[in-house]
């Protein structure tokens, strides 16, 4: 297996071990719908050039994957793109960033022991999502950063690992409408993010998006384990545009929304 399915494998089995309700969702769907295949992943980072979008998405791009449009998120100081591989069964790849400089000298600060702690040579190459959060923080750190901004917070506790795979739902034989979707999954004992409305978006925008709430992951932090907000589980339904292609971008508005999943 080369590198890149190597790493998605990885991210994958990482993403079920911190998150038995995608486990759940997953084998849900599997029995009813047979091969189940991932829209996107979505990673999270900040925008100093030891880690920004440009270093981690070089290993990617070296093995396929190719720009495809950026998004801007002026309210929260966020940055994304995404990015797709030609190979269709691979999942699109959206990054975003956290404009660092935009938040108080304190916040700036903690990121910068952070970013202090990755080894020289670390960025730019695949060892960094095999280790995927090489430092080392405390809670209170922790706490101090979410105070300011969840996704700074979410980033340090977590690192370079997808903070979602969302499910490509719009070739499904029985579930693709979201609605029946979602009650699918709350038959099965699953709870669904409600912030928004359980779907965002709409076939108006070609993009409908549902997703889980978050799993609760105990991370360990320097001075002991704590339980905090983790990954979660989306489903996308993308519909065809005038020229009968299919949508394959993103809703600023609902992605903006998403950014609060895990709240
Ligand atoms: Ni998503």
């Amino acid at each position: 297996m080369d590198q890149l399915h190597t790493l998605l494998e990885h991210w994958w089995a990482d993403f079920r071990q911190g998150n038995p309700s995608a486990s759940t969702a997953y084998a849900l769907l599997t029995a009813k719908e047979g091969t189940i295949f991932h829209d996107h992943i979505a990673l999270r980072t900040f925008n100093d050039e030891t880690v920004n979008i440009d270093t981690l998405m070089a290993p990617l791009e070296a093995a396929g994957y190719t720009y495809r449009a950026e998004y801007a998120f002026p309210k929260t100081h966020v940055y994304a793109r995404h990015y797709a591989h030609d190979m269709l069964d691979l999942p699109k790849v959206f990054i975003s960033q956290l404009e660092v400089g935009s938040f108080s000298g304190e916040l700036q600060h903690h990121i910068g022991e952070l970013l202090s702690q990755i080894p020289p040579q670390s960025p730019a190459q695949w060892d960094i999502f095999m280790n995927p959060r090489p430092w080392n923080l405390s809670f209170a750190v922790y706490q101090a950063l979410r105070e300011e901004s969840e996704y700074a917070a979410w980033v340090s506790a977590f690192g370079f690992r997808p903070t979602h795979f969302a499910v490509r739902t719009e070739a499904f034989a029985h579930y693709a409408d979201l609605t029946t979707l979602n009650s699918l999954l709350k038959q099965g004992g699953l709870e669904l993010n409600t912030g928004g409305g359980e779907i965002q978006g709409s076939p108006e925008i070609y993009l409908e998006q549902s997703s889980l709430k978050a799993s609760t992951i105990v991370n360990q932090f320097s001075d002991g384990s704590y339980p905090i907000p983790g990954t979660y589980y989306e489903f996308a339904k993308r519909y065809s545009v005038p020229d009968g292609t299919v949508f394959d971008g993103f809703n600023l508005e609902s992605a903006g929304n998403l950014f609060k999943s895990t709240q």
